[in-house]
């Protein structure tokens, strides 16, 4: 990379520095700043003097430093070697850093993203002589035991491949040449560099019509995300919105998992960089760090490289997308992302808009989240793919009228909205049912591989949110006159209705059990609970009493079932013969 351009430090003011003598530099350039060669980015172009913003601490630089430039813009390196690593903002390993320098992190530290000694067994996948272009797979490696990298034909190369072979190489060794029709060559190697600020491309946008299967109830029974969909999780402080976040990671059906911390509090970020690289993934009884990547930018990091940590992320994601993976990033938090975005374009001295935040903060917010999609990947073999986007929101106050709530609302599909009033009672997750929302709720039969199963538990589900509306109604009239007042039938629904609460929408995240539902058993549970539901008002009309209705004992079942190991799943389906007999004996 050529260094030529080099600047003069007039003016430092927090994450952001001014520099003049940068005429010729582009917007968004990376550049180094002062004697300590810190990280920056221009930001702003006026004249000849720039606007940086500056991803490490600048209390130690001043006017008169250099700021030179790289003439290229805010990249991440990839190929293999992602996976299971942990990065800071800007993608520069944690632990390597931490090693480095113990915990302070070592200014302009040049430490790059992927490992430049390690070797990676490479196979190709086609021959030599195949005509390639962007985005074709030329050869794999088995990056984890359950992650094959697909090494791309990185973007605008196109012509012939010559030179493929297998072989041990680390990523910067050459792994074959493409000769293109004007007879210049590339060098093909396994890693590539993609500009953090701009998507990667696609062939085609496809409708997200398939359901990210996540094992919380909540979620996937009422308000499923669809693969290549995006979501949002706002909520007032301690609902559980990182719980939730955390859940997703863990368990969703997703081929990689990106999870961004965004300035959270350090030691919440202890916990994800602790716990996480324990958990086994559930299918494979692999560490499930062997499909993830993670970015980590505690509140105590600069504030400008936690500005970049979203597109970090979402670039790294899009690249494992590209491949014909299932892909999900979650972001926690978008509001502490913002607030990045406030607190740059202050000392920007930039017009403010609503609560200070700068005018383009729903442009922002809107091009992030437009990102996620499923799409018909770039290039050969033909594969589809898709990214999904869960970002967890943190207004103050749990206020929803919040600039950043509104804005990503605009943009998402999914609405899991966390009530403080929940999280209090200790109904977790805390997702509210009756404001909560999901467009891609129509996906959910295509599911179960039996179409039928898959319309009847639409179905169930229906039935269920139906009752839970109903109770809402009915809780104001008892709270009035009594449940005296009510019908038996209506007391049934609030029994019902209860138990739906209780028993199958709280999910206990500690539990082992508990913790994950498949989708088959959510059906068994929602089923006997709804079946029970029937043979009541059933009994009801046939004269039986509501309160030994509902003295029963296989309501005892029922509140049992979530904590049925999977495999042992039929135990919830002999609930309903148990509720059958037990009914028919109060029937006169
Ligand atoms: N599904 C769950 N099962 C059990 N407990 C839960 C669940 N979700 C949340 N909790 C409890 O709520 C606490 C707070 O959750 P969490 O830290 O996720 O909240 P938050 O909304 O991220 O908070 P903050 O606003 O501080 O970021 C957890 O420590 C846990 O005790
Ligand atoms: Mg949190």
């Amino acid at each position: 990379m050529a260094e030529t351009k080099t600047g003069t430090i007039i003016k430092v003011a927090g994450p952001v520095v001014s520099a003049e003598g940068m005429l010729g530099s582009r917007m968004y350039d990376v550049v180094r700043v002062g004697e300590q060669n810190l990280i920056g980015e221009i930001v702003e172009l006026k004249g000849d003097t720039a606007n940086i913003q500056v991803y490490e601490d600048t209390t130690s630089i001043g006017p008169g430093e250099p700021v030179v430039d790289s003439e290229a813009p805010l990249s991440v390196e990839l190929g293999p070697g992602l996976i299971t690593s942990i990065y800071d903002g800007i993608q520069r390993p944690l632990d390597e850093l931490y090693k480095a320098q113990g915990n302070h992190i070592l200014r302009g530290s040049q430490l790059p993203g992927l490992n430049r000694e390690k070797k990676w067994h490479f196979k190709p996948v086609i021959e030599n002589g195949t005509e390639v272009a962007d985005g074709d797979i030329i050869g794999e490696v088995q990056e984890t035991s359950i992650l094959l990298h697909k090494i791309m034909i990185p973007p605008g190369i196109r012509g012939k491949i010559e030179g493929l072979k297998e072989g041990d190489f680390t990523v910067e060794q050459q792994i074959a040449t493409v000769k293109t029709k004007d007879g210049q060559s590339h060098e093909i190697k396994m890693m590539q560099k993609w500009p953090v600020r701009t998507g990667r491309l696609v062939k085609q946008r496809l409708a997200p019509d398939k359901v990210l299967l996540t094992g919380q109830r909540v979620i996937d029974t009422f308000f499923p995300i669809a693969k290549g969909g995006t979501a949002c999780v706002p909520g007032p402080f301690g609902t559980g919105k990182t719980v939730v976040q955390h859940q997703l990671a863990k368990w969703v059906d997703a081929d990689v998992v990106v999870y961004v911390g965004c300035g959270e509090r350090g030691n919440e970020m202890t916990d994800v960089l602790t716990e996480f690289p324990e958990l086994k993934d559930p299918r494979s009884g692999e560490p499930l760090m062997k499909r993830s990547v993670l970015i980590a930018n505690t509140s105590d990091m600069p504030v400008a490289a936690r500005e970049a940590s979203v597109y970090t992320g979402i670039t790294i994601a899009e690249y494992f997308r590209d491949m014909g993976y299932t892909v999900a990033l979650m972001a926690d938090s978008t509001s502490r992302w913002a607030e990045a975005m406030r607190e740059i374009s202050t000392r920007l001295e930039e017009m403010p808009a609503e609560e200070g935040y700068p005018a383009y903060l729903a442009a922002r917010i809107a091009s992030f989240y437009e990102r996620a999609g499923s799409i018909e990947c770039l290039g050969k073999p033909e594969r589809q793919a898709a990214l999904s986007i869960i970002g967890a929101v943190s207004p103050p106050g749990g206020d929803l009228s919040d600039s950043v709530v509104q804005a990503t609302l605009h943009v998402v599909k999914v609405f899991w909205s966390l009530m403080g009033k929940l999280a209090y009672q200790r109904h977790f997750p805390a997702i509210d049912w009756l404001t909560s929302y999901s467009f891609y709720k129509q996906y959910l039969p295509a599911c179960f591989d039996d179409k039928e199963k898959g319309d009847q538990m639409s179905g169930l589900a229906q039935q269920a949110m139906g009752l839970l509306e109903q109770e809402s109604g009915l809780a104001e009239i008892v709270r009035l006159v009594g449940s005296e007042a009510i019908s038996p039938a209506d007391r049934m629904v609030l029994q019902t209705a209860k138990s739906i609460r209780e028993d199958y929408l709280h999910q206990n995240a500690f539990h082992d059990i508990d913790t994950y539902t498949s989708i088959d058993k959510q059906f068994e549970m929602l089923k006997t609970i709804l079946h029970f539901h029937t043979k009541g008002l059933e009994a009801i009309e046939s004269g039986a009493e509501t309160e030994d209705i509902f003295k029963l004992d296989a309501w005892e079942d029922i509140s049992r079932s979530s904590f049925v190991p999977e495999e042992q799943m039929e135990q919830i389906a002999k609930i309903r013969d148990k509720i059958d007999e037990q009914v028919k004996a109060l029937q006169r």
